[in-house]
């Protein structure tokens, strides 16, 4: 594969756009510049296409170029592209989550994750009038001030002990005493967070977890760890914050707490929400169990949640056409399946070749690392990957067309088929084998 073309332009790029993109994320060893989506597959242009499991970091649940968003889109914003002012279609994407979503009594819209997340935490603050928040190491949510704390590390020893963690600083230009703001986990250790809640109740106003983690890995809760959060936060008046950005639309209709029948106070969705389109959502109890006003702060306007931006007609058509498509189709049992089978075949690539691959997920999205390990619990499980050795797989496997998110994780779309599960099976498989010989 060439990448002339790319190469050249992010020259260009790096001249103008600090790094030569558009989020932190986009950096990589080797840059490249698309031209086009449809499907499953994405061009670059260069002209090589590739059999897309990034999906955009997850947002394109229904694959590149959904027709039926594309069509609502442009329906919608042939009408106007923001109006100011409330709008039917507004109401009626609310309405729908409010029938799908079980926490969602009442909601704001907003454009990114990030900010809807920020929302969380301050209303957590103002129903409690506590002031910290409890957060798991690796997990991700968003890059705001707030919960830059926790994010990553650059080895397993410098997390510290388990039971009083280090609090790493993810970027410069945070202010002093940040860290005070924040208690930080290991995750799914339901022991260690009933001591260190017990301990700290009349601090803590918030719990905020992603239902499975996937931001590091992707690793399902163990069993009882998100109802033992529950059930401390209704102990403790504390806010109970689902972080649903990747697992919301993509686990089924009602997101994680459906799927593991854990209802929390709060919730938020953004990326499969919209296949692309900015649009994210917090949405949570209008009271706390104890009676205490939750989203109805927001209601009255204690709480101040706004933006110029939300609720844009083009956002709110593409959600309101992803969640049809979604229902309609009947998605989600084939994410399920066409997952599965995936993660079987690259077990079974993994055995043939010899090779220490741990493939850990759900199906609609899974993870590949190199361990001996069988099974990994939480991020500093995580350290136990050979990274040198996965960022060689998913690049010989970019070479071949096959488009992996970095860190090893996989997005299915209902876009995909069976052929293309096959596609993928069998690149990986040569790109094992390859590695086994080596
Ligand atoms: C779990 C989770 N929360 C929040 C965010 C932030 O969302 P956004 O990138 O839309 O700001 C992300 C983004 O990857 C995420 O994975």
């Amino acid at each position: 594969m060439q990448h002339e073309k790319s190469r050249q332009l992010d020259e260009r790029a790096r001249r103008v756009l600090a790094g030569g993109v558009a989020s932190e994320f986009r950096k990589s060893a080797q840059p490249l510049f698309y031209e086009s989506g449809r499907g499953s597959r994405i061009t670059d242009v260069d002209g090589n296409e590739y059999l897309d499991f990034t999906l955009s970091q997850g947002p394109l649940i229904l694959g590149h170029s959904n027709p039926q968003v594309l069509q609502a889109v442009q329906e919608y914003s042939e009408r106007g592209q923001l109006f100011a002012g409330q709008h039917l279609q507004e109401l009626e994407l609310a309405e729908k989550l409010h029938e799908l979503i079980p926490c969602a009594e009442l909601m704001r819209f907003s454009l990114s994750g990030s900010e809807a997340d920020h929302t969380a935490i301050r209303l957590a603050r103002a129903t409690t009038g506590k002031e910290k928040f409890l957060r798991f190491e690796g997990h991700y949510h968003g890059w705001f001030d707030n919960v830059a704390i926790g994010v990553s590390a650059p080895d397993e020893a410098a997390l510290g002990s388990r039971e009083n963690p280090e609090k790493i600083r993810w970027t410069k230009g945070l202010p002093a005493r940040i860290e005070e703001e924040m208690i930080v986990l290991p995750w799914n250790d339901l022991e260690l967070l009933e001591q260190t809640v017990a301990a700290h109740q009349d601090e803590i106003a918030a719990i905020i977890t992603e239902g499975v983690m996937c931001n590091n890995g992707c690793i399902p809760p163990r069993p009882g760890f998100l109802q033992g959060i529950r059930d401390l936060c209704d102990k403790y008046g504390i806010v109970f914050i689902l972080d649903e950005v990747i697992t919301g639309f993509r686990l089924g209709m009602g997101g994680a707490q459906k799927f593991y029948d854990i209802v929390p106070d709060l919730a938020i969705f953004g990326k499969a929400m919209a296949s692309g389109y900015p649009i994210s959502v917090l949405c949570g109890r209008r009271k706390m169990k104890g009676g205490k006003p939750l989203m109805e702060l927001i209601e009255k306007g204690e709480v101040i949640h706004a933006g110029t931006m939300n609720s844009n007609n083009p956002s709110v058509a593409a959600a309101l056409a992803t969640v049809q498509v979604l229902e309609a189709e009947n998605v989600h049992p084939r994410l399920f399946e066409l997952g599965q089978s995936l993660m079987d075949k690259l077990r079974e690539a993994a055995r043939e070749a010899n090779q220490p691959l741990l493939v850990q997920g759900l199906g609609p999205m899974f993870h590949t690392g190199f361990t001996d390990e069988t099974e990994i619990n939480d991020y500093r499980g995580t350290f136990a990957y050979d990274k040198a050795k996965l960022s060689h797989f998913i690049g010989a496997m970019h070479e071949r067309g096959l488009r992996v998110i970095g860190r090893g994780l996989w997005y299915i779309s209902a876009a995909h088929t069976e052929a293309d599960i096959d596609e993928a099976a069998n690149i990986a498989g040569e790109v094992l084998r390859e590695m086994g010989s080596a």
